[in-house]
């Protein structure tokens, strides 16, 4: 669906797993477009309906480029280069939040909707 350009492969080329596939990728990429060249579409889904999404803006403002990079998920995939090792995972719903020091609140753990308020089951929407 995706290629590069045909100077934009012409530098160093570093491996990165790309949803569990080796792949060399120009150094210096975006995450976001590796993912995109590797034909890893939608790179994330939607954390209520689970609708597929992939990178829009390529500049840092839409966020539709949400994925897990090396184990940290909601990184911003448009705005972080390759480096050789690298691993990126497409992004499936909410992600879990961390425990937040000192509070008991179940939230501990818990998804990303649930946290922010919105309802744990909320109905399919289709446009989100
Ligand atoms: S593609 Fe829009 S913020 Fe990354």
């Amino acid at each position: 669906m995706f290629r590069r350009l045909p100077d934009a492969a012409a530098g160093p080329l570093v491996p990165v797993t790309i949803d569990g596939q080796g792949v060399m990728v120009p150094e210096g990429e975006s995450a976001a477009a590796a993912a995109l060249a590797a034909g890893m579409v939608p790179t994330r889904t939607t954390p209520v309906s689970g609708a597929p999404r992939a990178p829009w803006c390529m500049m840092g403002v839409c966020f539709e480029c949400l994925m897990e990079i090396d184990g940290e998920p909601n990184m911003q995939g448009c705005m972080v280069p390759v480096r050789a090792g690298m691993v990126i995972r497409r992004q499936e719903g909410a992600r879990r939040l961390p425990a937040m020091p000192g509070t008991s609140h179940e939230a501990a753990g818990a998804s990303l909707g649930a946290a922010s308020g919105a309802p744990a089951a909320a109905p399919a929407n289709p446009q989100g």
